[in-house]
């Protein structure tokens, strides 16, 4: 078991048959906290951000972090103590990156559907840049700007038409999705924000997908996007930054995505090739910076044999990592205690939420009692941000562990806060 080299490892690694999270024992913080549990390390998040910061080292660039992957302050504070500026697709993201120490002005405003409140919040903030993905939507962030009489910085955000060969709920780059504006309506569309007194243009930006674990989908994303700047630069409008989104994928099974630098050493011989070298580069990573920085702990309630299937039914669920049954994703699912090598016995990994898409691994070898203990990895991106009250069951607490210590982060919610906001 100690030789297995986990998803999160070197951060999350098992000493002495007990798995730790930098210099804390998971186990501890199970029975101090109870279960489900999410625990993040937070050297693990600020490792992976010095790989994106290594691949930006003497250039002009800038990192914002996709927020919509984990979006607890006590997160968003690591990365805005850092340095890192934030990817918001809401008015509510915008509200809690400024609530942790974020700058506005290093905001960049991404989505489909952003509301006239959201944008007036936004060039009240004074935030970097809004992520334009429509005509329409021109339309309406010059008229708000005009309104409030400002000038509001935009790029539009491009759909480069390239398959990020990820799954189809999580690929954003092709022509069929609702993002972006199409390559080929591209130009079209920055003359016409030209010519909007309310707008001033500042950048082009494009996002293929998530989980992506090949580098090719990025650098055919990239020679698509410069082919444009070419294009919109002949016809006498400047591309000051080139956004190239997130995206980059993680180990959950045994992927091997590159590491930020490395795609990123590849992506600059192409931009410097294309002579681009020179322009202000954004990045908006979440998954990457986040994902197997986390864990969710979880207690065996019930083993139950069936006649095909055994079952695990522990106190984790649906609503708290929705990704199993979301997008059929794989976590692994681990002891926090490995002290016997014993037979394992084959589950299907479920919690109490009333649905059969409540499952959070299938078919897994395990040997476990009731009462034991397991950590369901690579759960700190789009776990707890996607999480819900569905079966009225309160959402997990959140720890962050920094070397020895632990700070809770966000307590049990109660019954009582279940209630609320009812009226
Ligand atoms: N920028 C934009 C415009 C995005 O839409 C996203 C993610 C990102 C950046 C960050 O992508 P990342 O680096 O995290 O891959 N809930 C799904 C993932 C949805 C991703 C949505 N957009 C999941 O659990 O796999």
């Amino acid at each position: 078991m100690s030789e297995l080299k986990l998803p999160g490892a070197p951060y999350i690694e098992y000493q002495n048959q007990t798995l730790m999270m930098e210099k804390v024992a998971l186990n501890v913080l199970a029975t101090k906290y109870g279960t489900p549990l999410f625990v993040y390390s937070k050297a693990a998040m600020t490792g992976a951000l010095e790989e994106y910061r290594r691949a930006f080292q003497h250039r002009k660039a800038r990192i914002h972090y996709a927020m919509k992957a984990n979006s607890s302050l006590g997160v968003l504070r690591v990365f805005a103590s850092n340095g890192c500026g934030f990817d918001i697709v809401s008015g509510g993201e915008l509200a809690k990156v400024l609530a942790a120490g974020g700058k506005a002005e290093h905001v960049i405003f991404s989505g489909v559907g952003k509301t006239r409140a959201e944008i007036r919040a936004a060039l009240d903030a004074g935030i970097c840049c809004f992520n334009v993905e429509s005509e329409p939507e021109l339309d309406v962030i010059n008229e708000v700007a005009l309104g409030a009489n400002k000038v509001a910085p935009i790029s539009l955000r491009v759909n480069p038409n390239v398959d990020a060969k990820t799954h189809p709920y999580i690929s954003t780059g092709l022509k069929d999705n609702k993002f972006g504006i199409a390559h080929e309506d591209a130009i079209e569309a920055y003359k016409y924000a030209s010519k909007l007194k309310g707008l001033k243009i500042t950048g082009i930006d494009c996002h293929i997908g998530s989980q992506i674990t090949e580098i090719s989908p990025y650098e055919d994303a990239v020679s698509r996007v410069l082919d444009l700047v070419d294009a919109i630069e002949a016809s006498g409008i400047h591309i000051e930054h080139l956004d190239f989104g997130g995206g980059l994928g993680i180990n959950y099974e045994g992927e091997a995505p590159p590491k930020a630098y490395e795609l990123w050493e590849k992506l600059f011989e192409l931009i410097d090739k294309r002579g681009y070298g020179d322009r202000f580069i954004f990045v908006e990573p979440g998954r990457s910076l986040v994902g197997n920085a986390g864990v969710c702990l979880t207690r065996v309630e019930y083993l139950k044999t069936g006649e095909h299937k055994n079952f695990c039914i522990v106190d984790a669920a649906m609503n708290d990592v929705p990704r199993p049954a979301m997008y059929e994703a794989y976590h692994s699912i681990v002891p926090l205690k490995a002290e016997t090598v014993s037979p394992q016995t084959t589950y299907d990994v479920v919690g109490p939420v009333c649905e059969s898409g409540d499952w959070l691994g299938k078919d897994r070898a395990l040997n476990v009692q009731v009462g034991d203990e397991l950590a369901i990895l690579s759960a700190g991106a789009y776990c707890m941000s996607m999480s819900s009250n569905y079966n009225s069951r309160g959402r997990a607490a959140e720890v962050l562990v920094d070397a020895s210590n632990e700070h809770l982060i966000r307590r049990r919610e109660t019954n009582a806060d279940l209630m609320q906001q009812e009226i």
